[in-house]
């Protein structure tokens, strides 16, 4: 009798970090259903596309494993005596034949019926009103938007769209490999040198989405992100126009620091004699959500860490590091650019 008492309370004791733990990894589940960075609360058309088919093949992954798990319970704790011959193959061939190919084939037309919505624009000759060619390399997105008819605009790290367009994206890569997603909006498309991918891709709802790069590239590959502004069409061509105008670079305070250490070698400041290719392009850099690539508040502070030790920051970036100038030259060539809007 004391014994039984005892492996009760042993027996519950067991079980409640069991519970716990359930319940964490259930929570752990739960919450990659939703946020700036989730396949699964889409914002776009073609997410939802993907959303609506991963729905659709739990639901019916669970209704065949309630029924697989039903025909065990069946088979082991009601029926005890054993099935005739016939009765055996009859289950084989119905259940382990038929049902599979029903199922399956059933499920490939649905998801080919959802392929139309997925596809690039290759189909069309022309260009399309909003083009966006975003370059992935060690280890931030040079990003150009083609507006048709007009000159292109360039920026980086950020990508903006207008919500309720089609916008097609040209993907590359500078040097190895890396991967273009926006969860939130659709499918993933790698970067690859030597050759220009196509995406296209439609925003259904405005916010601002997160897209870490989603193929291993090298030391920083997991601090180099960006950030997906979607807008209203007119705030988006109000904000391309300003975009697209010269930095107001040219008439600050701190464009002689900028210059006099050289950082025009790789980044260009439209309206100025900087005009570097190397490094993103910083005409507009202090009007972006983030800076170094998805990774800082965009403000003061981040940009001086950023002059000083960028090695420290980014792990294999290819800028360096400017730890030996006064902290008074790094602090205005910081003010400086975070005025850049
Ligand atoms: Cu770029 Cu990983």
């Amino acid at each position: 009798m004391s014994i039984g008492v005892a492996s009760d309370a042993r027996g519950r004791r067991e079980r409640r970090p069991l519970k716990q733990l359930f319940l964490i990894a259930f929570a752990v589940l739960l919450s990659g259903c939703a946020g700036v960075q989730s396949a699964l609360d889409p914002a776009g058309t073609e997410a939802e596309a993907v959303a609506t088919l991963f729905w659709v093949m739990v639901a019916g992954g669970t209704l065949i494993w309630i029924a697989v798990m039903g025909g065990f319970y069946y088979a082991t704790r009601i029926k005890r005596e054993p099935h005739s011959e016939r009765a055996a193959g009859r289950l084989i061939l119905w259940g382990g034949a038929v049902f599979p190919v029903v199922v399956l084939t059933l499920l490939l037309a649905y998801g080919l019926s959802l392929m139309p919505k997925l596809r690039p624009w290759t189909a069309v000759a022309e260009e399309p009103a909003l083009r966006i060619e975003v370059t992935g390399e060690q280890f931030w997105w040079r990003v150009t938007y083609h507006r048709a008819g007009e000159d292109p605009v360039v920026a980086a790290n950020e990508i903006r769209l207008p919500v309720g367009e089609r916008v097609v994206f040209t993907l590359k890569s500078a040097d190895v490999v890396h991967s273009f997603w926006i969860p939130s909006l659709g499918g993933k498309m790698d970067m690859i040198p030597g050759r220009d991918n196509t995406l296209t891709l439609e925003a259904t709802r405005t916010g601002i989405y997160r897209s870490p790069c989603a193929e291993f590239c090298g030391s920083s590959h997991a601090l180099m992100v960006f950030s997906t502004v979607v807008m209203e069409p007119d705030a988006f061509d109000d904000w391309l126009a300003r975009e697209a105008r010269p930095s107001p670079g040219a008439k600050a305070d701190g464009l002689d620091a900028f210059l006099r250490n050289g950082c025009q070698a790789c980044h260009a400041i439209t309206g100025t004699e900087a005009n570097g290719v190397i490094g993103p392009d910083l005409s507009h850099v202090g009007s972006r959500d983030t800076l170094g690539a998805g990774i800082l508040q965009n403000e003061i502070d981040s940009y001086v860490a950023l002059i000083r030790r960028p090695d420290v920051i980014k792990p294999g970036i290819r800028m360096p590091g400017f730890h030996g100038l006064p902290d008074e030259e790094i602090e205005t060539i910081a003010r400086y650019l975070k005025g850049l809007e």
